[in-house]
C-alpha cells in the first residue's frame, strides 16, 4: 500500500514510518522539520526507493503535486502544532497549522482519490471529563485553542467523507511516550524526567504530584495507526489509551527505577489550568480495530530509558 505520513519526522510519525515500512508498504513523508528531526528517519532511509521524505509545510500547494505523483491510498495525518500552551498564547498560529493544515491535507486527498485519512486527535478534546476513563462516546468540550483545532480536524474529516466519500479514522491519543520523544517541548513529561534523571539534573513535580495521566507506549499507538490504514474502523473515532491513571509522583518513581536514579523530585506550585486527572477507555478500539494496549508502563519506560542511554553513548 502507498501511505503518505504528514509529520513523519516527528516522534510518533517516525515510529509509524518504521512500522509501515516493516509491514512492506511504500511510504512518503511530508514534514517541515519545525520540531521533527532527520535523525528519526535514519532507519527508514535504509528502505531504498520504498521511502522518501519531502521537506514541505502541509499547507504548501506542492503537497498536492506530491500527492498527485505518489497517489497515496492512505494519508496518516500527524503534522501539527502540538503545544496547548502555545495555542493559548497564539491561537491564530495554532489554527493556521491545525485547521488550515488539515483542510489542505484533506483537499489533496480528495483531488487524488485517496481512500482513507487517519487522523491524530487528542484527549484534549474532552476538556474536563465527568467520567474517567473517558468513554469513546463522551461529549467533547474543548478548553484550549489546541483542543478546538483538533476537534475541528475531526469535524472536517466527517465533512469530507459526506461530501467526497473519503473514508477516515480518528485516533484520540492520550499521553504518548517512548523512543524519539523530545524533552524540549512541554508535552513529554516522560522524556523530561528520563533526560534529567540520566543526567543527574533536578526534576520537578507540580502540586502534590497527585495529578494523573494515561500513558500509552508509542509502539502501541503506531499499531493503532497501522490497523486503521486498512478497512477497519472506517468512519470511526477511537480512544488510544490504557484506561489507567498514573500520578506524576508515581511516574517519577517508575522512571527513576528504570534509570537507576534516586527518586527525589523537587516540588513546585501547581500550574494554572492543568487538568487534575485523565484516562480514556480503549474498549471501543478493541471492537472497531482489534486494537488493545500491549505494553505495560514499566516495560515501556525500560525501553524508553534504554533508547535515551544509547543516544548518549
Ligand atoms: N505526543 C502525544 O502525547 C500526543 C497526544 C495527543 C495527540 N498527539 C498528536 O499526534 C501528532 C504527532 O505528535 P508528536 O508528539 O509526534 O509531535 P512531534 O512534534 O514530534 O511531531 C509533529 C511533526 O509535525 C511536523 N510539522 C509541524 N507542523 C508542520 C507543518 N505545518 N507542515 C509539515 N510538518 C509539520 C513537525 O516537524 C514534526 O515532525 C500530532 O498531531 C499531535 O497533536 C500527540
Amino acid at each position: 500500500m502507498r501511505v503518505l505520513v504528514t509529520g513523519g519526522a516527528g516522534f510518533i510519525g517516525s515510529n509509524l514510518v518504521d512500522r509501515l515500512l516493516a509491514d512492506g508498504h511504500e511510504v512518503r513523508v511530508v514534514d517541515d522539520f519545525s520540531s521533527g528531526d532527520r535523525v528519526n528517519l535514519t532507519a527508514a532511509a535504509e528502505a531504498g526507493d520504498r521511502f522518501a521524505v519531502h521537506e514541505l509545510d502541509i499547507r504548501d500547494p506542492a503537497v498536492g503535486e506530491l500527492a498527485a505523483e505518489f497517489r497515496p491510498e492512505v494519508i496518516c495525518h500527524l503534522a501539527a502544532q502540538i503545544s496547548v500552551r502555545k495555542s493559548v498564547a497564539d491561537p491564530l498560529h495554532d489554527a493556521r497549522l491545525n485547521v488550515e493544515g488539515t483542510v489542505s491535507v484533506l483537499t489533496a486527498a480528495q483531488r487524488v482519490g485517496t481512500r482513507k485519512v487517519v487522523f491524530a486527535s487528542s484527549v484534549a478534546v474532552y476538556g474536563r471529563p465527568a467520567v474517567i476513563p473517558v468513554p469513546g462516546d463522551a461529549a467533547t468540550d474543548p478548553r484550549s485553542p489546541y483542543a478546538a483545532s483538533k476537534l475541528s480536524g475531526e469535524v472536517y474529516l466527517a465533512t469530507f467523507k459526506a461530501l467526497h466519500g473519503i473514508d477516515y479514522t480518528t485516533l484520540v491519543l492520550s499521553n504518548v511516550y517512548g523512543p524519539r520523544q523530545s524533552p524540549e517541548g512541554e508535552a513529554g513529561v516522560v522524556a523530561i524526567f528520563t533526560d534529567a534523571l540520566l543526567d543527574g539534573a533536578p526534576t520537578v513535580v507540580y502540586g502534590d504530584g497527585g495529578q494523573t495521566r494515561d500513558y500509552i507506549y508509542v509502539e502501541d499507538v503506531v499499531d493503532g495507526f497501522a490497523r486503521a490504514c486498512g478497512e477497519a474502523g472506517g468512519g470511526g473515532r477511537f480512544n488510544l489509551g490504557t484506561g489507567l491513571q498514573t500520578t506524576d509522583r508515581d511516574l517519577h518513581t517508575l522512571v527513576a527505577q528504570a534509570a537507576g536514579a534516586s527518586d527525589e523530585p523537587g516540588f513546585a506550585p501547581p500550574r494554572l489550568g492543568d487538568l487534575p486527572a485523565m484516562a480514556v477507555d480503549p474498549a471501543p478500539a478493541l471492537a472497531g480495530l482489534g486494537w488493545r494496549p500491549r505494553t505495560d508502563l514499566a516495560t515501556g519506560l525500560k525501553h524508553t530509558v534504554e533508547w535515551a542511554r544509547q543516544r548518549r553513548s
